[in-house]
């Protein structure tokens, strides 16, 4: 385990058979459909390439930078688009695809913004799931697995940048950010 973690929440195996999982669902709900899945950089960079190649439609892929944490373990409330997708999704099925949501004030965003534009639908796929944080009333669509009320990392999720490599879900000590 890597020094600076408490504890693994997640292994690799387990994250591996659940993704699989979740791209069989995928693939079964969008049955003759094609989707456009929206990874939002950077934490879901790692999820969203598993992801993809579980499901077996045909799937077109966009990226959007989004950022409301920073360098700190709590958001600041304000979602800030630092990079906007290229496709037009008008009439087109659209997943979102997230490593965590926490608040939910990134997704509510997002999912807000992406209605608007007018895409045929737009469903949220997030690997992990804190409900414990919740600040709206957004749910994923398609969840990997709840997380406890800690600060999680691995997987493509940061604190500060650092640890998105770790190949599994651990919590973070807190010495390390208090
Ligand atoms: C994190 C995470 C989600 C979002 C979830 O992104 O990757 O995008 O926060 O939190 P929320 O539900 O409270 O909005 P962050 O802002 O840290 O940017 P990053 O993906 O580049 O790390
Ligand atoms: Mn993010
Ligand atoms: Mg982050």
């Amino acid at each position: 385990m890597h020094k600076d973690l408490e504890k693994v929440v997640f292994t690799e195996e387990q994250i591996k058979k659940r993704v699989k999982e979740l791209g069989e669902e995928i693939t079964r709900d969008y049955d003759g459909k094609e989707i456009v899945a929206v990874g939002i950089l950077k934490g879901a960079i790692v999820f969203f390439a598993d992801l993809i190649r579980e499901i077996k439609v045909p799937v077109k892929f966009d990226f959007m930078a989004a950022s409301s944490y920073g360098s700190s373990t709590k958001t600041s409330g304000t979602v800030r688009i630092l990079k906007d997708i290229d496709t037009d999704i008008e009439n087109k099925h659209v997943i979102i695809i997230e490593d965590i949501i926490d608040s939910g004030l990134t997704l509510k965003y997002l999912k807000e913004n992406f209605e608007h534009r007018k895409a045929a639908s737009v469903k949220l796929c997030a690997m992990l799931n804190k409900p414990e944080g919740r600040r709206t009333d957004i749910k994923g669509d398609y969840v990997g697995f709840d997380v406890p009320d800690e600060f999680i990392v691995g997987y493509g999720l940061d604190y500060a940048s650092v640890y998105r490599n770790i190949p599994y879900i651990g919590i973070l000590k807190k010495e390390i950010y208090s």
